[in-house]
Protein backbone atom coordinates (compact mmCIF):
# COMPACT_ATOMS: atom_id res chain seq x y z
CA UNK A 1 0.00 0.00 0.00
CA UNK A 2 1.28 3.40 -1.04
CA UNK A 3 1.35 5.41 2.38
CA UNK A 4 1.92 9.46 0.86
CA UNK A 5 4.44 11.61 3.11
CA UNK A 6 3.74 15.17 3.82
CA UNK A 7 6.49 17.58 1.38
CA UNK A 8 8.23 18.83 3.69
CA UNK A 9 11.11 21.65 3.45
CA UNK A 10 11.88 24.20 0.56
CA UNK A 11 10.25 23.44 -2.85
CA UNK A 12 13.63 22.05 -4.04
CA UNK A 13 13.51 19.93 -0.95
CA UNK A 14 10.31 19.21 -1.63
CA UNK A 15 10.82 18.21 -5.55
CA UNK A 16 13.50 16.34 -4.27
CA UNK A 17 10.95 14.26 -1.75
CA UNK A 18 8.37 13.50 -4.89
CA UNK A 19 10.85 12.60 -7.29
CA UNK A 20 11.82 9.94 -4.69
CA UNK A 21 8.41 8.52 -4.18
CA UNK A 22 8.19 8.98 -8.07
CA UNK A 23 11.06 6.48 -8.26
CA UNK A 24 10.10 4.33 -5.69
CA UNK A 25 6.41 3.84 -7.20
CA UNK A 26 7.84 2.85 -11.11
CA UNK A 27 10.73 0.85 -9.87
CA UNK A 28 10.71 -2.81 -11.70
CA UNK A 29 7.29 -1.58 -13.57
CA UNK A 30 7.87 -0.71 -17.39
CA UNK A 31 4.46 -0.26 -18.34
CA UNK A 32 3.58 2.89 -19.75
CA UNK A 33 -0.10 2.83 -18.72
CA UNK A 34 0.70 1.60 -15.29
CA UNK A 35 3.32 4.40 -14.56
CA UNK A 36 1.39 7.56 -16.20
CA UNK A 37 -1.70 6.16 -14.03
CA UNK A 38 0.59 6.03 -10.44
CA UNK A 39 2.55 9.27 -11.29
CA UNK A 40 -1.01 11.29 -11.87
CA UNK A 41 -1.81 10.33 -8.90
CA UNK A 42 0.92 10.93 -7.31
CA UNK A 43 1.09 14.20 -8.15
CA UNK A 44 -2.69 15.42 -7.97
CA UNK A 45 -2.51 14.19 -4.19
CA UNK A 46 0.86 15.66 -3.51
CA UNK A 47 0.71 19.27 -5.19
CA UNK A 48 -1.12 22.02 -4.12
CA UNK A 49 -3.87 23.70 -6.25
CA UNK A 50 -3.67 21.95 -9.23
CA UNK A 51 -7.37 20.97 -11.09
CA UNK A 52 -5.98 18.53 -13.48
CA UNK A 53 -2.66 16.33 -13.76
CA UNK A 54 -1.79 13.82 -16.18
CA UNK A 55 -0.62 12.55 -19.37
CA UNK A 56 -1.16 12.99 -23.31
CA UNK A 57 0.69 10.36 -25.00
CA UNK A 58 1.66 10.20 -29.02
CA UNK A 59 0.02 7.85 -31.18
CA UNK A 60 2.56 8.94 -34.47
CA UNK A 61 -0.23 11.38 -35.30
CA UNK A 62 -1.49 13.17 -32.72
CA UNK A 63 -1.57 13.88 -28.64
CA UNK A 64 -4.06 11.50 -27.10
CA UNK A 65 -5.32 11.61 -23.26
CA UNK A 66 -3.97 8.95 -21.45
CA UNK A 67 -3.78 8.46 -17.30
CA UNK A 68 -5.01 11.94 -15.65
CA UNK A 69 -6.38 12.91 -12.39
CA UNK A 70 -9.07 15.73 -12.44
CA UNK A 71 -12.00 16.42 -14.81
CA UNK A 72 -12.74 14.76 -18.25
CA UNK A 73 -10.68 16.55 -20.73
CA UNK A 74 -10.79 17.15 -24.97
CA UNK A 75 -9.36 13.41 -25.95
CA UNK A 76 -7.21 14.43 -29.39
CA UNK A 77 -4.74 17.80 -29.35
CA UNK A 78 -2.95 18.08 -32.86
CA UNK A 79 0.43 19.28 -32.57
CA UNK A 80 -0.15 22.98 -34.06
CA UNK A 81 -2.99 23.04 -31.16
CA UNK A 82 -3.19 24.14 -27.48
CA UNK A 83 -0.45 24.56 -24.69
CA UNK A 84 0.10 20.57 -25.27
CA UNK A 85 1.02 20.18 -28.68
CA UNK A 86 3.25 23.65 -28.32
CA UNK A 87 5.49 21.31 -25.86
CA UNK A 88 5.01 18.42 -27.94
CA UNK A 89 6.04 20.47 -31.66
CA UNK A 90 8.90 22.56 -29.81
CA UNK A 91 10.00 19.65 -27.60
CA UNK A 92 10.08 22.57 -25.02
CA UNK A 93 8.61 23.10 -21.82
CA UNK A 94 5.52 25.47 -21.81
CA UNK A 95 5.21 27.51 -18.22
CA UNK A 96 2.16 29.36 -19.05
CA UNK A 97 1.12 31.97 -16.18
CA UNK A 98 -2.26 33.54 -17.92
CA UNK A 99 -3.75 30.60 -20.04
CA UNK A 100 -6.25 33.68 -21.40
CA UNK A 101 -2.99 35.11 -22.83
CA UNK A 102 -2.34 32.04 -24.47
CA UNK A 103 -3.37 32.34 -28.58
CA UNK A 104 -4.90 29.13 -28.90
CA UNK A 105 -4.86 27.75 -25.55
CA UNK A 106 -7.57 24.79 -25.37
CA UNK A 107 -9.85 24.81 -22.19
CA UNK A 108 -10.88 21.20 -21.15
CA UNK A 109 -11.78 22.66 -17.25
CA UNK A 110 -13.09 26.17 -17.35
CA UNK A 111 -11.44 26.74 -13.73
CA UNK A 112 -7.97 26.56 -15.16
CA UNK A 113 -6.14 29.77 -15.20
CA UNK A 114 -2.09 28.49 -15.29
CA UNK A 115 -1.00 25.73 -17.05
CA UNK A 116 2.80 23.67 -17.13
CA UNK A 117 3.20 21.35 -20.21
CA UNK A 118 6.48 19.18 -20.16
CA UNK A 119 7.72 17.13 -22.91
CA UNK A 120 8.43 13.21 -22.81
CA UNK A 121 10.97 12.39 -25.55
CA UNK A 122 13.05 8.98 -24.81
CA UNK A 123 16.56 9.45 -27.39
CA UNK A 124 14.88 10.95 -30.10
CA UNK A 125 11.34 9.92 -30.09
CA UNK A 126 7.98 11.62 -28.98
CA UNK A 127 6.51 10.17 -26.29
CA UNK A 128 3.46 12.67 -25.31
CA UNK A 129 3.45 15.52 -22.79
CA UNK A 130 2.97 16.06 -18.83
CA UNK A 131 0.35 18.38 -18.59
CA UNK A 132 -0.68 20.54 -15.21
CA UNK A 133 -3.36 22.59 -14.99
CA UNK A 134 -4.23 25.26 -11.76
CA UNK A 135 -7.01 27.35 -11.26
CA UNK A 136 -4.49 30.26 -10.21
CA UNK A 137 -2.85 32.54 -12.40
CA UNK A 138 0.38 32.15 -12.14
CA UNK A 139 0.88 28.49 -10.31
CA UNK A 140 4.18 27.51 -11.74
CA UNK A 141 7.12 28.77 -11.13
CA UNK A 142 10.91 27.89 -12.06
CA UNK A 143 11.04 25.64 -9.37
CA UNK A 144 7.75 24.08 -10.13
CA UNK A 145 9.44 23.44 -13.77
CA UNK A 146 12.65 21.79 -12.60
CA UNK A 147 11.12 19.48 -10.05
CA UNK A 148 8.18 18.60 -12.73
CA UNK A 149 10.83 17.84 -15.63
CA UNK A 150 12.50 15.22 -13.19
CA UNK A 151 9.40 13.65 -12.52
CA UNK A 152 8.82 13.94 -15.87
CA UNK A 153 12.89 11.85 -16.76
CA UNK A 154 11.10 9.31 -14.34
CA UNK A 155 8.41 8.44 -16.55
CA UNK A 156 10.59 8.44 -19.69
CA UNK A 157 13.52 6.33 -17.72
CA UNK A 158 10.85 3.73 -16.47
CA UNK A 159 9.83 3.08 -20.23
CA UNK A 160 10.76 -0.02 -21.87
N1 LIG B 1 -5.09 23.15 -21.93
C1 LIG B 1 -4.48 22.15 -22.77
C2 LIG B 1 -5.44 21.06 -23.13
C3 LIG B 1 -5.42 19.90 -22.19
S1 LIG B 1 -6.23 20.19 -20.74
O1 LIG B 1 -5.60 21.32 -20.04
C4 LIG B 1 -6.28 18.87 -19.78
C5 LIG B 1 -3.92 22.78 -24.03
O2 LIG B 1 -4.15 23.97 -24.31
O3 LIG B 1 -3.23 22.09 -24.76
Amino acid sequence: MFTSSTLTGSKPEQYAQLQAQAQALVHGERDRIANAANLAALIFNSLPSLNWAGFYLYDGQELVVGPFQGLPACVRIPLDKGVCGAAARTRQTQRIEDVDAFPGHIACDSASRSELVVPLVKGDTLVGVLDLDSPELARFDEDDQRGLEAIARVFVDSLA
